[in-house]
């Protein structure tokens, strides 16, 4: 990412000034997908695209805001009423008016910023944004808000200003990134450890279907709904059950009668998606990949047949891994389109993604991008 050009266009749109830069960076997730909201287990890790913005105070009540990429020029004033209708702009204000709440006195600001997290693929370029400005706010106006929830804020803006009922995955990720490792995140405690990924002899890599997902399509909120539909049944039975972690196959079934097979279908894939991040755990600890990429593969199938939160091109993507031998591949993220995740030997990588390109593009008339994954830090201010 260039910091030098998202100041040349902060200096340039406001009158020759400079402010103060930070970064926040998407995410990938090894494993462990739409497992948050239901209070388990995720495996993400951040990368080294994300957002940059340089952000200055300027003395009045007022956020002057630029977004270099889409060359888009918003004004807004902190208040509730005072929000903006351009989307990017929404998750600046939604930041600022969460840290509000929170007692930080955000006061206006002139900002510009960049991005080279790419939008709708499922890297959680929106998390990058709002982690951006929330750990900046932080520092700017003296917020005292720990780590953590700086995440909250994050997510709550999407909650609450953007429409997206998501989990605590992405804006953890981003804000609590480390070169180098994955982190395990247990989303009911909020224990989190620091997994060094190095896979000798492997690479990770991400194959963007350029099928841009639409979380806010309620189809993901949908989701989330099933689960706790089938949680309220189970804790007739199990009053201590909160989130479907808590649950088993066998509370699942007792109440199948009572439940739709939809809401029955998504709340299995949790269930065995839960077990599956600790299984891959216990794997990586005796280096043990086959293992590791076997479960993405059952991830996949859990998120195609049973979340139904893949499509064709995906499928098309998982598929091609298979039978190229790719040791573990599956849908990354919200799903509905985006990006697989692929867990690849050194040798067999050109083969994997010459084979998949070419496939692809006969098949769908345009290639799919490659990203190789570059495991880098979290939230923080580099200028
Ligand atoms: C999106 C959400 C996350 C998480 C994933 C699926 O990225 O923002 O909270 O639920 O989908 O794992």
């Amino acid at each position: 990412m260039d910091i030098e050009y998202v100041r040349s266009r902060f200096t340039k749109h406001f009158d020759g000034t400079t402010g103060f830069v930070y970064a926040s960076p998407g995410r990938i997730n090894l494993i462990g997908e739409h497992t948050d909201y239901n209070g388990g287990f995720v495996f993400p890790g951040a990368i080294d695209k994300g957002m940059i913005a340089e952000i200055k105070p300027n003395g009045t009540k007022k956020v002057l805001a630029y977004s270099i990429d889409l060359k888009d020029y918003v004004e807004f004033g902190l208040n509730e009423e005072d929000a903006p209708h351009a989307s990017w702009a929404r998750y600046i204000f939604g930041v600022c008016r969460e840290m509000i709440k929170r007692g930080v006195k955000v006061e206006g600001f002139n900002t510009a910023f960049a991005g080279d997290v790419p939008l709708g693929a499922g890297m959680s370029s929106s998390a990058a944004l709002e982690s951006t400005y929330a750990f900046a706010l932080n520092e700017l106006f003296n917020g005292n808000i720990d780590k953590f929830e700086l995440a909250k804020v994050g997510q709550a803006t999407e909650h609450n200003y953007c429409g997206v009922n998501c989990g605590i995955m992405d804006q953890f990720a981003s804000v609590f990134g480390k070169a180098g490792s994955l982190i395990r995140l247990d989303c009911r405690s909020l224990e989190y450890q620091y997994f060094p990924f190095k896979p000798e002899g492997y690479r990770l890599v991400l194959l963007d279907s350029v099928v841009k997902h639409e979380l806010a399509s309620s189809a993901y909120n949908k989701r989330r709904q099933s689960c706790e539909t089938a949680v309220a049944a189970i804790k007739k039975n199990h009053p201590t059950v909160e989130f479907l972690r808590d649950a088993t196959m066998d509370m699942l079934k007792a109440v199948k009668d009572e439940i739709t097979a939809e809401d029955y279908m998504r709340s299995e894939y949790v269930i065995e998606e839960i077990q599956r991040v600790l299984d891959v755990c216990d794997a990586l600890e005796v280096g043990d990949y086959e293992t590791v990429g076997q479960k993405m593969y059952e991830t996949h199938h859990g998120m195609s047949k049973l979340y139904e939160v893949s499509c064709e091109e995906l499928d098309f993507l998982n598929d091609c891994a298979k039978e190229c031998g790719v040791t573990g591949s599956r849908v990354m993220g919200g799903g509905f389109g985006g990006c697989t995740i692929n867990l690849v030997k050194d040798e067999l990588y050109d083969n994997f993604i010459a084979t998949a390109e070419k496939a692809f593009t006969e098949k769908f008339g345009r290639s799919p991008k490659v990203y190789d994954v570059v495991i880098g830090d979290g939230s923080r201010r580099i200028l």
